[in-house]
């Protein structure tokens, strides 16, 4: 089991320059790190201080490849809604990732089976070293909704209510959030060498006092963290974490 780390940070201007911080050291020490980009919102303001330092040379990502974390099921290409879309205007775009550096999830076809041989190609390349996550405010992990075991592989799934409720923040309106999704399992991800979940928001903090002082199961996926096998740090604002 890894370090589990909590980072307190006053705001968002600050949550992203720590969290700029962590990725950037990670990367330094693991020029070809395999890094899992989360989309959301919470992490939006750590890449643009990520693509800052690549403008200013003093970040090289060149050898890094991003891997992709979730996706919506059933969505034309060029959908507006497509996550990797957003992963490409957030993080691949300013950052200059492309190619072959970009893996991106199985969204057509024999999904069990393109899983299946999604896990085992990440694994044949060496897994993930570093995941930047999201918390979502049902404790999901990528779209690992709650119930979800440690070991769970990379799947199709079903959103929870909940989750498309949040997500309708993104895209206007519920009625426009799809209901199926692929997501990155628990088991890969619980792997990766290190992880840094960022969380941000009054909104959050029941959940983020949960899953680091509650007990560790299915019905808090990101209560797995606990319990992780790489460095984990948390970096939550003043307003998620509270006045302790
Ligand atoms: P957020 O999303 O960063 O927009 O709050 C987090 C999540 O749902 O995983």
């Amino acid at each position: 089991m890894g370090d589990l780390r909590i980072a307190v940070v006053e705001d968002d201007e600050a949550l992203s320059r720590t969290g700029a911080d962590l990725v950037a050291d990670a990367i330094a020490r693991h020029p070809t790190a395999a890094v899992v980009p989360a989309t959301g919102n919470t992490p939006m303001g750590l890449y643009a201080e990520l693509a800052g330092r690549r403008r200013a040379g003093t970040l090289d990502v060149g050898r890094v490849t991003a891997v992709q974390l979730d996706e919506y099921l059933g969505l034309d290409a060029g959908d507006r809604r497509s996550l990797f879309g957003w992963m490409h205007r957030s993080f691949l775009d300013p950052l200059g990732i492309e190619g072959e550096h970009v893996v991106r999830l199985p969204t057509d076809g024999d999904l069990e089976e393109a899983c299946v041989s999604f896990d085992r190609e990440l694994l044949a390349r060496g897994g993930i070293d570093l995941a930047i996550l999201g918390l979502g405010s049902n404790g999901h992990l990528g779209f690992n909704e709650p119930p979800a075991e440690a070991n769970v592989p990379t799947r199709a799934v079903d959103l929870s209510p909940m989750t498309v409720e949040a997500n309708g923040r993104y895209w206007g309106d519920v009625a426009d959030v799809p209901t199926r999704a692929v997501t990155l399992g628990l088991g890969p991800l619980l792997s990766a060498r290190a992880i840094v979940l960022v969380v941000s928001g009054l909104g959050k903090r029941a959940i983020v006092h949960r899953l680091l002082e509650g007990p560790v199961g299915p019905s808090v996926p990101a209560s797995f963290l606990q319990t992780a096998e790489g460095d984990v740090t948390v970096v939550v604002d003043r307003s998620a974490w509270g006045n302790r």
